[in-house]
């Protein structure tokens, strides 16, 4: 298995992970300018999608090839572009071994998928392999759990409460994928730099989240909306979500809604 593919999650993807109106386009902005794109620049992002990240590039007109595993996921992307003149390739493949020449692309994005794949060092190199002298890779994530010192958000409550059953349930390891370098690990930085590239950090910006409460948030880890459910046996993962239902109905507050901050943080490696 060269990773985790998102057929499964096409019909509700975008109701679940989409942005706030605005958000995507921003964020096509801050990448553009950190990266001082020109408009005929070329980009490639692994782990394309549904096209949450590329759309707006793609409305921009720039050149933007993405990869997959999911056909489907791809196939909505392309719904959404039905019509309109543009210049993007999606291709049906795996982000281990990129069907893509050598020196081809100005950028390399990653969003949400390094934590997916079955060897991430593999994925990282191919976008190196792709990328001409003075290509970039960015690797953006969403930071969604609530800034230092602030009460947690419901997002991150039931995170923690869904992670301390799956303790109480001796889940095996195999079926916890906790391990998967997930975000901005360090462990990104530390293998693009040994291979040479200068890396920055940053936050690309900042929005406030869809209204979420802490029964809203538990109940897409009740109805496997997130991968990190689809890995857990039918067994352990009904008694989890019984627990976590008992655990909701012991919150003080689980109705209570919440717009928490996040941010879309990056990183970026350069050769140049
Ligand atoms: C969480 S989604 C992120 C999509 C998009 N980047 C975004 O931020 O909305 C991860 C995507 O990576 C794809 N994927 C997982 N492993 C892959 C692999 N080895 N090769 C290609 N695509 C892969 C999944 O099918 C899914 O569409």
């Amino acid at each position: 298995m060269p990773g985790i593919s998102f057929d499964r999650a096409v019909d509700y993807y975008d109701a679940t992970r989409g942005y706030p109106p605005g958000v995507a386009a921003q964020l096509r902005d801050a990448i553009v300018a950190t990266l001082q794109l020109k408009r005929h620049a070329r980009l490639l992002e692994a782990g394309v999608g549904t096209g949450r990240i590329a759309l707006p590039f793609i409305e921009a007109g720039y050149f933007y090839v993405g990869v997959d595993l999911s056909r489907r996921m791809m196939r909505q992307l392309r719904q959404k572009l039905d019509g309109r003149r543009h210049s993007t390739y999606l291709v049906c493949g795996d982000v281990m071994h990129l069907p893509l020449s050598d020196a081809a692309f100005d950028a390399a994005v990653m969003v949400h998928v390094l934590h997916l794949v079955e060897n991430w060092r593999q994925v990282l190199d191919e976008a190196r392999r792709v990328l001409h002298s003075q290509g970039a890779i960015v690797i953006a994530s969403d930071e969604r759990d609530g800034q230092e010192g602030a009460p947690p958000t419901p997002r991150a409550q039931v995170q923690q409460a869904w992670s301390a059953i799956l303790d109480e349930l001796n889940v095996p390891p195999d079926q916890r994928r906790d391990g998967a370098p997930h975000g901005l690990d360090d462990r990104f930085q530390e293998h693009l730099q040994m291979h040479g590239a200068a890396v920055e950090r940053l936050t690309l910006l900042t929005y406030r989240q869809h209204p979420q409460t802490v029964r809203s948030v538990a109940q897409r880890y009740q109805e496997r909306i997130y991968s990190s459910c689809w890995v857990l046996s039918d067994d352990i993962h009904a008694e989890a979500a019984r627990r976590l239902q008992r655990w909701v109905d012991a919150h003080p507050d689980p109705d209570a809604v919440h717009e928490p901050p996040a941010q879309i943080d990056a990183m970026i490696a350069r050769w140049n």
